[in-house]
């Protein structure tokens, strides 16, 4: 594990961004593993700056989402479909036929599951995976668990994680309670990793995934057992280190 130190979160969607510029660059038709939620959100404005700017080109980019919610539609402004358009894709040139996230709206959930494993099969799996980090320690929504699950599969989002979702949500029952996600076996075949944690809150489970016991309990403390991770965080979540 490649632990970086940043002073704030600016720091860290910067280099961050630098990382995942420097994979496009190296490897044009790369496929990137990409993550919602707050953290990445500096990440994806770094960006789209460095594509304005025409140091970038995501013609050739393929992406898959980590996840995506259960019952939301792709054009539910609480979709993560929707987040990356709005956020990241409608801002660049990555074609829309190259992006893939489940579908949220799938009929039957093991052929959906199926159909998802099938996509990062074809495009012969991920080069660059970048994750935050649940304040339980999940990854995706691996949700801490007594077995790591394979590949992509629906999850019942711990009470934990609805809370932490319920900001975005006008009452609890509009709040999704399951989600598809990749598996931890398809994030660790990812052939590096990108993690990135900020914020004080994260401290502490940021020291069980680095130096606690590898347990499905804290699902990110696997990525110690990946050959090519590198942790961003800020000062304020490596304080317990
Ligand atoms: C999002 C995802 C989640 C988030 C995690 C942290 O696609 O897979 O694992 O990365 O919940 O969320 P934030 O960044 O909002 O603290």
């Amino acid at each position: 594990m490649r632990i970086y130190k940043v002073k704030d979160y600016k720091e860290m969607s910067r280099k961050a961004a630098n990382i995942i510029a420097a994979q496009v660059i190296l490897k044009p038709d790369c496929v990137l593993g990409l993550a919602t939620g707050s953290t990445p959100e500096g990440i994806y404005e770094e960006l789209i700056e460095g594509y304005q700017k025409g140091d970038l080109d995501f013609s050739a980019v393929r992406s898959v989402n980590l996840d995506e919610y259960k019952g939301l539609a792709p054009d539910n402004n609480q979709s993560y479909r929707y987040y990356m358009r709005t956020k990241l894709f409608d801002h660049i040139n990555i074609k829309a036929e190259n992006y893939y996230l489940p579908d949220g709206m799938a009929k039957d959930d093991q052929e959906e599951c199926t159909r998802y494993d099938n996509v990062i099969r074809t495009l012969n799996g991920v080069d660059l995976q970048l994750l935050g980090l649940g304040l339980n320690g999940h990854v995706g929504f691996n949700e801490p668990a007594d077995h790591f699950a394979k590949g992509t599969h629906l999850v019942k989002l711990a009470e934990s994680t609805i809370e932490a979702n319920s900001r975005f949500f006008e009452s609890y029952d509009d709040i999704p309670k399951y989600a598809y996600t990749m598996g931890i076996l398809s994030i660790m075949k990812a052939r590096k990793i990108l993690l990135v944690v900020n914020g004080a809150k994260k401290a502490q489970i940021l020291k069980e995934v680095i130096q606690g016991p590898i347990t499905p309990r804290v699902p990110a403390s696997v990525l110690q057992l990946h050959r090519d991770v590198t942790i961003i965080a800020d000062e304020e979540a490596l304080s317990l280190l």
